[in-house]
């Protein structure tokens, strides 16, 4: 078993299908960091951000909307953490789920994105600067907060999965607190992610949190991880109220991977 952090192999003007809206142009090779620690970094997603208009990291709504769609209802309150230039929130628009708030730390990204859902007539999504591991909105507010390949940048440097770095473990558990604060009593966290269950119970099963945790795949060939948290759900005290509802098959054929997603297989075992 090993942990090696790999980079994607270039994708420039290779056709990416946006599926929501029509096919773009690529140009990752322009954006891509020099290296993974760089996703740490705020100004990396500001420059980012400032050449790309839109990037669907761990694949885009179409492929995961029968799962959240048993989860979110027209009338959820959903706030989005780490939105970059998504298209998640169009989709969940489009299904009727309008009571969205999208936000992320990069001031770049949510100016653009507010240009974007403006010009195509979202009027009633906002769009605001936050950082995640500070979220500024009253306790128990959101009946749903979503996050797809948010927390995966807090794991870049990580070191040994197993055993993760304290400064990755304080950052993980401080956005993991917000997440819970914000959430309504019978509130849902969904975490989209690479994270496999091994490596995200030891801080979704944290005993100060009351929620559960289940959790799906999707994806052909990879499968990613779609984990549900309700909080006010867990069992007992002490209880990690785990669920596995599908038995993951995780590929080791790196070809699969079509994108950047690529870089944050860092907490994926080598089968
Ligand atoms: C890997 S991208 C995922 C973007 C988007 N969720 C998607 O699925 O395509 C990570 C995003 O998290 C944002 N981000 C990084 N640190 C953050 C923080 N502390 N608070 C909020 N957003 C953050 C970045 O600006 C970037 O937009």
């Amino acid at each position: 078993m090993s942990f090696v952090l790999q980079f994607p192999k270039t994708t420039k003007n290779k056709k990416m299908e946006n599926q929501i809206g029509s096919p773009v142009e690529s140009h990752k090779t322009d954006v891509l960091p020099s290296s993974a620690s760089a996703y740490l970094d705020p100004h990396y997603w500001d420059d980012r951000f400032s050449q790309e208009e839109h990037y669907e990291w761990f694949k885009d709504y179409t492929h995961f909307r029968h799962l959240i769609l048993d989860y979110i209802n027209p009338t959820s309150s959903v706030l989005e953490v780490g939105c970059g230039n998504s298209q998640l929130c169009e989709g969940l628009h489009g299904d009727g789920i309008t009571q969205l708030t999208c936000t992320d730390l990069s001031p770049v990204a949510v100016k653009k994105m507010k240009q974007r859902l403006i010009s195509k007539g979202y009027q009633d999504i906002r769009v605001l600067e936050a950082d995640m591991l500070d979220l500024p909105f009253a306790n128990e507010c959101f009946d749903v907060v979503i996050e797809k390949g948010t927390m995966d940048v807090l794991f870049v440097d990580s070191g040994d999965p197993w055993n993760p770095r304290v400064e990755t473990v304080d950052k993980v558990m401080a956005m993991l607190r917000q997440i819970h604060r914000v959430l309504k009593p019978n509130g849902i966290f969904i975490s989209i992610t690479f994270g496999q269950p091994h490596f995200r119970r030891p801080f979704f099963g944290k005993s100060e949190f009351t929620w559960s945790m289940e959790w799906r795949t999707f994806g052909d060939g990879f499968h990613y991880f779609f984990y549900v948290l309700k909080k006010g759900h867990r069992k007992s005290e002490g209880d990690e109220s785990t669920e596995r509802i599908k038995m993951p098959s995780i590929s080791p054929y790196h070809d699969e991977l079509d994108s950047e997603d690529y870089i944050f297989r860092t907490n994926i075992d080598d089968v």
